[in-house]
């Protein structure tokens, strides 16, 4: 049994926070080739690469859901961390996962959804934004929120250093919120 499955795409600055704070991870998988490939192999932690090749309205979104799938099936995970994961899934790992996939994003949802939420956060000149933890769910950054944390937009922030500012407190909140999660999962088993 893997207890928990992190999914990548980016710099896996957030993967390697919860490596550090020795989170039970078992598997990561990646939808290109990535920095976060790297930090699981530097931590001995088996990684998928699943490319995810084609980035136009054409992908077939169900095919690749049904691979992903396929793979936390044969590692028998029981949760899926998504941790700057670019690509979004369809319904049937949701059916098979459902309230077990979780999702950090670098917003105070329900604002900002998206794939620029620290761009548009910017624009809009808010003075505070922050970080969503929440489930995730076929409704994009839209599942129930389970923890936030509030980050001050400073004058003089690029996209740059506000996110960076964010996935600060991203690395603190998800480990915290995804071992909660897997603590109160294991008592009511
Ligand atoms: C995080 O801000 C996450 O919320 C967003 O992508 C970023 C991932 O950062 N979806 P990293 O790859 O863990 O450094």
């Amino acid at each position: 049994m893997t207890p928990l499955a992190v999914l990548v795409s980016l710099t896996g600055s957030i993967l390697e926070e919860m490596l550090k704070d020795s989170l039970r991870v078992g598997l990561v998988i990646a939808d290109r080739a990535c920095l976060g490939l790297e930090i699981a192999k530097a931590f001995s932690i088996p990684a998928e690469l699943i490319e995810r090749t084609n980035f136009t309205k054409t992908f077939d979104r169900d095919a690749y859901t049904r691979r992903v799938l396929d793979v936390l099936l044969r590692y028998d995970v029981q949760f899926v961390a998504m941790a700057g994961f670019m690509t979004v899934f369809s319904q049937p790992i949701f059916d098979h996962y459902a309230n077990r996939i979780f999702n950090t994003h670098p917003s105070l949802l329900p604002s900002f959804k998206g794939n620029r939420p620290v761009r548009d956060a910017l624009q809009h000149g808010v003075k505070i934004t922050g970080c969503t933890i929440h489930i995730a769910t076929p409704d994009p950054d839209g599942g129930p929120i389970l923890a936030q944390q509030e980050v001050p937009i400073l004058p003089g922030d690029t996209e740059t250093i506000l996110h960076e500012r964010i996935k600060k407190a991203e690395r603190v909140l998800y480990p915290r919120v995804l071992r909660e999660q897997l603590q109160l999962a294991k008592q009511t088993n």
